[in-house]
């Protein structure tokens, strides 16, 4: 069987940590792109020289160009600036407009059959510019960062308990903002409902600190944002994807009436497969839930118009 290709786009600290996991697991090889000169030559070269230590078969190309991206099955853009600390997701929106109309040019002239995984922020606007600009079918552009953002929301749960985080299920929806929505109601240890083992005050403070996990981040590393568990969310998106797991994962994903939204790129639980989002679930919700759905949705959109497509 002919290796698939991943491609990623942007050698900073998520794209070559990508290009790491994607490698390690053996996705696929693995084309590194970048603007500076020797950045992703370098990275890749020496991924690929762990690999007879690693024991894995997958080859690292780095290049400034696109050429060797040709007929990618999987592309993740992370090409762009992170935030500093005082910054917002917002703040990055001009200057990564501009970044991402171009790649995902380049992208899909190369690659018109590949699956886009946005990672750049603001997310859901870079997803909803990369779908509009791509002209591909909605369920081959999707966003990362509800896999994220649960991420966090199960590690913090999982120290608050002192449990395996591998026994948590949680869910989220939304925009990747500081009003994201957590559901506690969706949050299970083990099929046992989250609100059995915690208190109402203990959530909480646990939906807080995941809505501002990122921002925690920046302020511990002061130079950028967060790096391991992004990429490794990206990843779990790519496998899905390759392998055609038909995982149910929290995804950014375009909305066309579904959860009531339309004409907006927003997370929600997604079926992932070789077809990319194959389709979408929708959840019963309270109307405190729908609520803050409605204020997520709304800042997103706000957001969107200031692409000025
Ligand atoms: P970084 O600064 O380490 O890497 C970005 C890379 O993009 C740089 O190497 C830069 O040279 C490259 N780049 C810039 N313009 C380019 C172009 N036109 N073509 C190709 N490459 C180009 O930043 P990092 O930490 O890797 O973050 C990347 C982006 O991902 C940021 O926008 C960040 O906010 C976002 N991010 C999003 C997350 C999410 O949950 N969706 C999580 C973490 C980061
Ligand atoms: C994060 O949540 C920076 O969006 C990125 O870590």
């Amino acid at each position: 069987m002919k290796r698939k290709k991943i491609s990623v786009i942007g050698a900073g600290f998520v794209g070559a940590t990508a290009a790491h996991w994607a490698a390690e697991k053996e996705l696929g090889d693995v084309v590194l792109v970048d603007i500076l000169e020797g950045i992703p030559q370098g990275k890749a070269l020496d991924l690929f020289e762990a690999s007879p230590i690693e024991g894995f078969d997958a080859r690292v190309i780095g290049s400034n160009g696109y050429g060797e991206t040709k007929d990618s099955d999987v592309v993740i853009i992370t090409s762009g600036v992170p935030r500093k600390p005082g910054m917002s997701r917002e703040d990055l929106l001009e200057i990564n407009k501009k970044i991402i109309e171009s790649v995902v040019k380049e992208v899909v002239e190369k690659s018109p059959q590949a699956i886009l995984i946005m990672v750049t922020n603001p997310l859901d606007t870079m997803t909803y510019l990369a779908f509009k600009r791509s002209k591909l079918p909605k369920q081959r552009v999707m966003g990362m960062a509800g896999i994220l953002d649960t991420a966090r929301f199960k590690a913090f749960i999982a120290i608050e308990l002192g449990v395996s985080v591998e026994d948590i299920q949680a869910l989220l929806l939304g925009g990747h903002g500081d009003e994201m929505v957590p559901l506690p109601r969706y949050t299970t240890i083990s099929g046992i409902p989250l609100s059995q083992l915690l208190s109402k005050e203990t959530i909480d403070r646990l939906v807080d600190r995941t809505r501002k996990g990122g921002g925690e981040i920046v302020n511990l590393l002061k130079t950028g944002s967060a790096f391991y568990a992004p990429s490794a969310a990206a990843i779990q998106m790519t496998e899905a994807i390759l392998k055609d797991k038909k995982r149910i994962l929290p995804c950014c994903v375009y909305l066309d009436g579904e959860f009531g939204l339309k004409d907006i790129c927003f997370g929600v639980p997604v079926k992932l497969g070789a077809g990319g989002a194959e389709s979408i679930i929708e959840l019963q919700l309270t109307e405190e839930e729908k609520s803050l759905v409605a204020k997520s949705a709304e800042s997103v959109k706000k957001s969107i118009m200031e692409l000025k497509l």
